[in-house]
């Protein structure tokens, strides 16, 4: 039994260290993208479409605080920043908080904060927040179930989940070589945010990304944004 229980220890720990491992290799692939990150109109065009039908969706007042989870540069949020108190800007990345601190001091603006923060890692904030938006990141996160119990953990009742990310896709988004996500089912996240705690949860198509695969040609992968609420 003793023997049995030191191997069990000793694949944990081993496991624990390869994602370790994984996420330093991420922070350090969008580290290098970070000052580059927003030279692309179309992650803009994005942000916006998906900031659109957050503004549709769901009731924003400007007594609310939000949190943006995986903000990188912050274009959702800076799409966002009129209609909030306060956004906290959330990232695992260096890179991209510092080019998005660059953003907020060169702009001037007072109502938005960078945070570093990988819920996978690093203890809760106390602060909760009555909207957690999110764009483009939960493909990136190896443990789905835990960051949609920290998310929840870290909205007001009432609060709202707005995620927007890619459907089910074949891979061909990021390659052969990505580790992540190739996309999410939406019933299965629907259940997967319903396990969490979350209700009332739908789902809108926001916004096509048409990108070019290996192999050669373009292809479209739509994005959904998912809304979930806490009661
Ligand atoms: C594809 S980028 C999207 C950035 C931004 N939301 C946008 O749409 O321009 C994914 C972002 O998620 C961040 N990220 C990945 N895993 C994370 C984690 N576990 N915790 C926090 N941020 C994470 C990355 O550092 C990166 O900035």
């Amino acid at each position: 039994m003793t023997n049995l229980n030191s191997s069990l220890r000793r694949l944990s720990n081993f496991y624990r260290e390869i994602e370790f491992e994984m996420n330093e290799q991420m922070n350090t692939s969008f580290d290098l993208q970070a000052k580059t990150w927003d030279d692309d109109p179309a992650k803009t065009t994005r942000a916006q479409a998906v900031a659109q039908e957050i503004r549709a969706q769901v009731p924003l007042a400007t007594h609310m605080t939000a949190l943006e989870y995986g903000c990188g540069t912050g274009l959702l949020s800076f799409a966002l920043q009129a209609q909030f108190k306060h956004i906290t800007l959330a990232d695992s990345s260096s890179g991209m908080l510092e080019v998005l601190q660059g953003k907020i001091t060169s702009g001037g603006i007072t109502n938005m904060s960078p945070l570093k923060l990988d819920l996978l890692t690093d203890p809760l904030p106390q602060e909760k927040h009555h909207v957690i938006h999110s764009l483009m990141t939960l493909h990136h996160v190896s443990d789905i179930d835990a960051v949609l119990q920290g998310l929840y953990s870290l909205l007001t009742a009432p609060g709202y989940l707005c995620i927007a990310d890619l459907d089910s896709e074949d891979g061909s988004f990021h390659g052969p070589d990505f580790s992540g996500h190739k996309g999410f089912d939406r019933d299965a996240l629907q259940e997967q945010a319903k396990q969490a705690g979350f209700r009332n949860t739908r789902f809108s198509t926001v916004f096509t990304i048409r990108k070019g695969v290996a192999g050669g040609g373009e292809k479209d992968f739509p994005v959904f944004l998912m809304i979930a609420e806490k009661h």
